[in-house]
């Protein structure tokens, strides 16, 4: 009886339903009919039932088994003559190809990498991640839920109604140019650049512009200074052009333009001067002017990575770098990743006008083939329509909420045991610890769910990050943080409870 109920056959037609199966009805239909074309069971020219007289024949809807005669129809297995029904095409698609045996397991030997790719699987980890949503203190994404999901959409659809086969080519080189020049009004009104559209590089986020760089500027063993602590996205980028990474100390007004002064032969500096990663210092004004004299005495590039900072907080804006550069030495890489969202992929490079010219060569040669031209598009429509001034407008007021929470919880909560660095600019924040070690606090909040990264972790050299945790506002909504804070005060309580000696704080002026 229950195989009678389980099981569903056609009278006329060689398929067999099982209900209990799991898969769906229109796919099982699909299988059966298509193993029986090939097979020959159902030759060329057989007529085949109504979907309707099917539908009856299997107890199914008859739009189960019009889905199943679709696919058949599209993939060339069924034809239909107007006026006198469905039929088993004459001429079969070539069967399936079926390679015998599994695919290949884990247990084959692990394949001898490049030294250079060996070092980039063995790369810092950029923040610590739990499946889910956001935990407190979730680092490097922005407010996803607050994403303007309808309006893209709506967007999105227009975009692909407008386009001509022109659109579905190769792209022309350095983007879309819509993209280019929204790009380039928006970063001249609110990061101050010097910028054409003729100067814009469209690329696969912030990464895709490094590392481009990296291997246009570089040759193998060339040094290429960073900000230490810093981003370990570029140094994967440096490590893909075989660069020799050379760390520079941050102090309060940024990167030491001193101690990059004591290095010889550094060909590039990679710094994030409007809000450093990660220990958030705006570099002060002096040092922007002595690193621009650096590059141009010692002809190296600056790569200014503005990654977060249309977010500000009650902070004057001060126009970026390359916006201060008459040398061409600057250039500039920018994202969406913090301010639409990181999947999106897409980000910019603002080079020299010379360079530029070079990467669109370059392009040529499929090193950096364009980013998806409808992804482009839409985010061209977006900026263009004004809704990304909106949506910016929108996530600035959600986020300084979330660092008020973020502050206010911490002052209340774990006053006198973490100190909440000031913070005006991006989505992350800084509080140095006081008499407990940051890793294990770290490891302990990790146990406890939280996502909390310690200063250190970004650091090169030993001793060259304080005693201070990371903590991700923007992603996390005022409750969570709240609560985030409260099981933060009881990782603090068990690392103290263990009475490790902690190491004496040195702080960041
Ligand atoms: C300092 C810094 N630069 C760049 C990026 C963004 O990279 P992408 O555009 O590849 O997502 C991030 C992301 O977390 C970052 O923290």
């Amino acid at each position: 009886m229950l195989d009678a109920m389980a099981r569903r056959a056609a009278a006329s037609l060689p398929i067999h339903l099982d209900l209990q199966s799991g898969d769906d009805l229109h796919e099982q239909i699909y299988r059966d009919l298509r193993r029986a074309i090939i097979a020959r069971i159902l030759r060329p020219h057989t007529r085949i039932a109504s979907t309707r007289a099917m539908a009856a024949d299997l107890c199914v809807s008859r739009t189960t088994t019009q889905l199943a005669l679709d696919k058949l129809q599209a993939e060339g297995y069924l034809i239909t003559r107007r006026g006198s029904g469905t039929f088993v095409a004459p001429e079969l698609p070539d069967p399936p190809l079926v390679v015998a045996g599994p695919p290949p397991t884990s247990a084959l030997p692990a394949p001898s990498l490049s030294r250079r790719g060996a070092q980039i699987v063995a790369g810092r980890q950029i923040a610590r991640r739990v499946a889910g949503p956001a935990r407190a203190f979730r680092l490097g994404v922005p407010a996803l839920e607050q994403f303007p999901s309808t309006l893209w959409a709506r967007l999105a659809s227009r975009c692909v109604a407008a386009m001509t086969p022109r659109d579905l080519d190769y792209g022309r080189g350095g983007g879309n140019p819509a993209l280019r020049a929204a790009i380039a009004e928006h970063t001249r009104s609110s990061r101050g650049t010097r910028s054409d559209p003729a100067q814009i590089y469209i690329t696969g986020g912030a990464q895709r512009g490094l590392e481009l760089l990296g291997r246009m500027l570089l040759d193998p063993g060339d040094r290429a200074a960073v900000e230490d602590p810093g981003y370990p996205g570029v140094w994967t980028a440096l490590t893909c052009a075989s660069a020799q990474i050379v760390p520079i100390p941050v102090d309060g007004e940024g990167l030491s333009v001193a101690a990059l002064e004591r290095e010889r032969g550094v060909r590039l500096v990679c710094v994030t001067p409007s809000h450093q990663f990660p220990t958030g210092v705006r570099m002060s004004l002096p040092r922007r002017r002595a690193l621009l004299a650096w590059a141009a005495r010692v002809g190296g590039w600056i790569v200014e990575d503005d990654y977060d900072c249309e977010f500000r907080f009650g902070a004057q804006p001060i126009p970026c770098l390359q916006g201060l550069d008459a040398d061409g030495r600057v250039i500039y890489v920018g994202t969406f990743s913090k301010s639409i969202f990181p999947a999106l992929r897409l980000g910019f490079v603002i080079a020299p006008p010379a360079l530029h010219a070079q990467l669109i060569a370059a392009q040529r040669t499929m090193t950096d083939p364009e980013p998806p031209h409808l992804d482009q598009a839409v985010l061209a429509e977006f900026i263009a329509s004004g809704q990304f001034a909106r949506h910016l407008r929108r996530m600035r007021g959600i986020y300084g909420e979330r660092l008020t929470v973020l502050d206010d919880s911490v002052a209340r909560v774990l006053g006198g045991r973490l100190a909440m660095r000031p913070t005006r600019t991006g989505l992350h924040a800084v509080a140095d610890l006081i008499g407990v070690d940051a890793a294990q606090v770290a490891a302990e909040s990790a146990r406890r769910g939280l996502e909390v990264m310690p200063l250190a972790a970004y650091a090169l050299r030993d001793g060259a990050a304080d005693n201070a945790l990371v903590l991700g506002f923007g992603a996390v909504p005022p409750d969570r943080l709240r609560r985030g804070v409260e099981d933060l005060a009881e990782a603090i309580e068990a690392v103290e409870r263990s009475r490790d000696p902690a190491p004496t704080a040195r702080r960041i002026a």
